[in-house]
């Protein structure tokens, strides 16, 4: 059981305002907060390279725990500064060769359709969206069906930013896995919201973030590469992190993931992510899961009954990312006045999606995480 007065006195925002804006950012605990406020401490009283010289066991302990939280072992991570550049170090590490075939899922997050269509016109690769099922999830039918030995990448999302379905990802991962496909994973908005382990998805690689369900700082990610997958990928860019010169001719690459990792980061950072990831580990991930999935049930019941609105999420198995419009009014305007009363949610608006193409209708999102009421959503109601 969470002890849910414990998590929110560890919390100093929950004072102040009801957030249910935690597929933007969390709330962070006070442990990260600490972590991070005193390695910046430090490094200002002696000096940024003597500040990480004095937390180097730490920092080299971080990988082990990002490692345990998703499954993986230590030199299976890269530490990054986004989902984003996680993501990319992946997907831009793909040997492509024109003709080959990458397939995605109708809820793909925006930045990853940008990378697709540049690798299309650069690389010469296709792109194709394999349709959903009757939930809104990717269909394993027509995933099944589409598979091919000209498949390189099946590249999804387990959760979408505007969406409150989850994504079959472990049987996407076994059919990946029997057609021979590398299987990238965007766990940017699982990660930290459900139990996660990379050998049970069957992911080569799989991308997350630090600020939002793990509760972590702004400016932190990490990669996750599976190390049969290693060798598969080249790194994009390289530096004297990532490899080392060995003599005028030649380099020679790092032998784990941080060959995906550039030298300059932000080591307060850095140590409150894998804070964030301890604090995540030591409430239980099984928890939170269901903690999570219960209050979005019960967010999602109780919006239902408010003449007007409409809970816009799909899927057979939903997360704690609502998702509602309201009659006509605008949501950009009910995010507004919601936010005039302290209650944080978020307008979510693309410019185009694969599911609904141009301007599809924007909606408000309001994501819960564990440490929120029963009472903060009957606000949230009442305010409605
Ligand atoms: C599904 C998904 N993937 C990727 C990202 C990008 O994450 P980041 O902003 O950390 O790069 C987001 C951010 O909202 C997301 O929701």
């Amino acid at each position: 059981m969470l002890d849910i007065a414990r998590v929110r006195a560890e919390t100093p925002g929950c004072a102040e305002v009801v957030h249910f804006n935690n597929a933007g950012a969390a709330l962070q605990p006070r442990p990260v907060l600490e972590t991070v406020r005193d390695h910046l401490d430090l490094e200002a009283r002696i000096g940024g390279y003597e500040a990480a010289d004095a937390a180097a066991d730490r920092l080299a302990e971080s990988y082990g725990s990002l490692a345990r939280l998703v499954g993986a072992e230590a030199d299976e991570i890269a530490i990054t500064d986004s989902a984003t550049r996680a993501w990319d170090m992946a997907f831009y590490g793909m040997r492509f060769r024109p003709g080959d075939r990458v397939l995605t899922t109708a809820s793909e997050y925006g930045s990853n359709a940008i990378a697709f269509l540049h690798a299309a016109r650069d690389r010469g690769v296709t792109v194709e969206v394999v349709a959903d099922d009757e939930h809104g999830q990717i269909s394993l039918d027509a995933l099944a069906a589409t598979l091919g030995d000209d498949v390189r990448l099946v590249a999804i999302n387990h959760i979408p930013t505007h969406d409150g379905l989850i994504n079959p990802v472990a049987e996407v991962g076994r059919l990946a896995r029997a057609a021979g496909a590398l299987y990238l994973v965007d766990a940017c908005q699982s990660v930290g919201h459900l139990a996660i382990d990379v050998d049970e998805i069957g992911c080569d690689m799989l991308s997350a973030t630090g600020r939002k369900f793990l509760r972590g700082p702004r400016g932190t990610g990490f990669l996750y590469v599976r190390r049969s997958a290693l060798d598969r990928l080249a790194p994009t860019f390289l530096d004297q992190r990532s490899a080392e010169w060995t003599g005028p001719e030649s380099y020679e690459l790092r032998g784990d993931a941080r060959r995906f990792e550039c030298f300059e980061r932000s080591p307060a950072g850095q140590l409150g992510l894998a804070a964030a990831a301890d604090y995540a580990m030591a409430i239980g991930l099984d928890a939170i899961e269901r903690r999570v999935t219960e209050l979005g049930a019960l967010l999602r019941t109780a919006l239902a009954e408010v003449p007007g609105v409409t809970v816009r999420d799909r899927g057979a198995r939903r997360s704690g990312i609502v998702t509602f419009t309201h009659g006509d009014r605008d949501p950009a305007e009910i995010a507004s006045s919601l936010a005039a009363r302290r209650i944080n949610v978020r307008l979510s608006a693309q410019s185009y999606r694969y599911d609904e193409g141009a301007a599809p209708a924007p909606r408000v999102r309001a994501s819960v995480h564990y440490y929120n009421t029963e009472e903060e959503i009957s606000q949230l109601i009442g305010a409605l």
